[in-house]
């Protein structure tokens, strides 16, 4: 007796260490879960909190939407980026993630916005204030050579994203768009009511995924914010992220791209097409937007969206700069010999495309502070050299 007394005493600390095994082990189980994407319902995402945005940044893996989700992420916003990978980079959302391993501040969704099912189910389970609406195909050479897949990706995908936005209560939105839009407008700086004539489908499909917001927002109590960008370049002045498109696309690439590759000895050098537009010195004139003022244009105009309205800006500094100018900053901010070809004209050019930022100005206190096109190209530089593989290799 007393020996059976003896050994049941002996059992029961064993006992209770499994109950209190199991009960920890399902306490983290249960966290677990909770944290996953997947966990329909209770996931952090999942809720509004008092006091915290959640901002889905659609493209938040390509060159801007990564961008601004740093920005949202250090202003303690919470971020949930949704993007497709065909032309951005896991490598940038690793780079957040590592910034920002909290719990519950920022989460990726592999999707592509043109499987309505998929977005919806993302709606349905995440707890959104606000969409930033990146994601998007961007080059005007490839909309020429593939109309469809513009129209689809830009104007068809946010025709979704909008749906989504409506059915399931979503109330702020700030779409990317561009001075594509206006075509090629007669009088010099563009202003917001500059008529908009788009010559090629990428400014098409911009201008018509624009009219599609502008008209449910007749109908709804929906904020929104249409930010429409010159030349974006630069990138984030602490060297964690840069613009990285895919090699396939250099060929449709971007004028900082080129500098950047012919400082690499990528290609044989710089082509200027055009040396004798009426401008002071022939070549083209651009306005180049450095993206930390352009992110920082869209917590402003998050911050100021209001209700029922329409907030119509151009994100630009006022001041354009000639290709001719642009080169020499390039070749400033590298230090490289970069060979110069002048060409003659490109097809499809227009001379000088400014804005006048004056409404973004007044309304949403909003200046390029940081735009500076030697130190833009400089810092990007810096960037590009350090990672000649893109977020491949560093
Ligand atoms: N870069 C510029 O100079 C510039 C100028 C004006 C406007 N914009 C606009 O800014 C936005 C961002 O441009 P960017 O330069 O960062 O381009 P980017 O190609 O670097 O980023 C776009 C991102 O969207 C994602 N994406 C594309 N289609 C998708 C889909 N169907 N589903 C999910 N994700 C998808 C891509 O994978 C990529 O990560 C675009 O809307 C573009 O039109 C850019």
């Amino acid at each position: 007796m007393l020996g059976m007394e003896f050994s049941d005493s002996r059992r029961k600390p064993h006992f209770l260490g499994k109950v209190i095994t199991a009960v920890v082990l399902t306490a983290l189980c249960i966290y677990i879960l909770k944290q996953s994407p997947g966990f329909g319902g209770t996931s952090v995402f999942s809720r509004h909190d008092p006091g915290v945005t959640h901002v889905l940044v659609t493209g938040g893996a390509g060159y801007i939407g990564s961008h601004a989700a740093l920005r949202l992420l250090k202003d303690s916003y919470r971020v949930t980026i949704v993007d497709n990978l065909s032309r951005g980079n896991m490598g940038a959302v690793k780079v957040l993630q590592e910034l920002f391993p909290e719990p519950g501040r920022l989460q990726f969704i592999y999707a592509d916005l043109g499987d309505a099912k998929a977005v919806n189910k993302i709606f349905a389970e995440n707890a959104f204030d606000a969409v930033m609406h990146f994601a998007a195909v961007a080059y005007v050479g490839e909309s020429t050579m593939e109309p469809l897949r513009y129209y689809h990706n830009i104007t068809a995908n946010t025709l979704t994203v909008l749906e989504a936005m409506a059915a399931h209560g979503v109330k702020t939105l700030i779409y990317s768009s561009t001075c594509a839009t206006y075509g090629e407008p007669k009088k010099m700086p563009i202003t917001e009511v500059t008529p908009q004539s788009p010559i090629n489908p990428y400014g098409k499909a911009k201008k018509m995924a624009e009219d599609i917001i502008l008209d449910f927002s007749k109908r709804s109590d929906m904020a929104v914010m249409i930010l429409r960008y010159f030349n974006v370049i630069g990138s984030d002045p602490e060297g964690r992220l840069g613009e990285a498109p895919r090699p396939e696309l250099r060929e449709h690439g971007r004028i900082s791209g080129a500098c950047f590759d012919a400082a690499l000895g990528v290609i044989p050098g710089l082509k200027v097409k055009g040396t004798d537009y009426p401008t002071a010195d022939g070549t083209c004139i651009r306005d180049y937007i450095d993206v930390t003022d352009l992110v920082d244009a869209h917590v402003k105009a998050l911050d100021k969206a209001e209700p029922k309205k329409v907030g119509i800006y151009n994100v630009g500094t006022g001041q354009g700069r000639s290709v001719k100018q642009f080169v020499e900053a390039c070749k400033q901010a590298t230090g490289a010999k970069i060979k110069v070809e002048y060409l003659s004209r490109r097809p499809g050019d227009y001379a000088e495309v400014y804005s006048d930022p004056a409404k973004i100005n007044h309304e949403l206190n909003w200046t390029a502070r940081y735009t500076d096109l030697q130190e833009s190209l400089s810092i990007a530089w810096r960037w590009q050299r350090s990672h000649p593989n893109g977020y491949g290799r560093s």
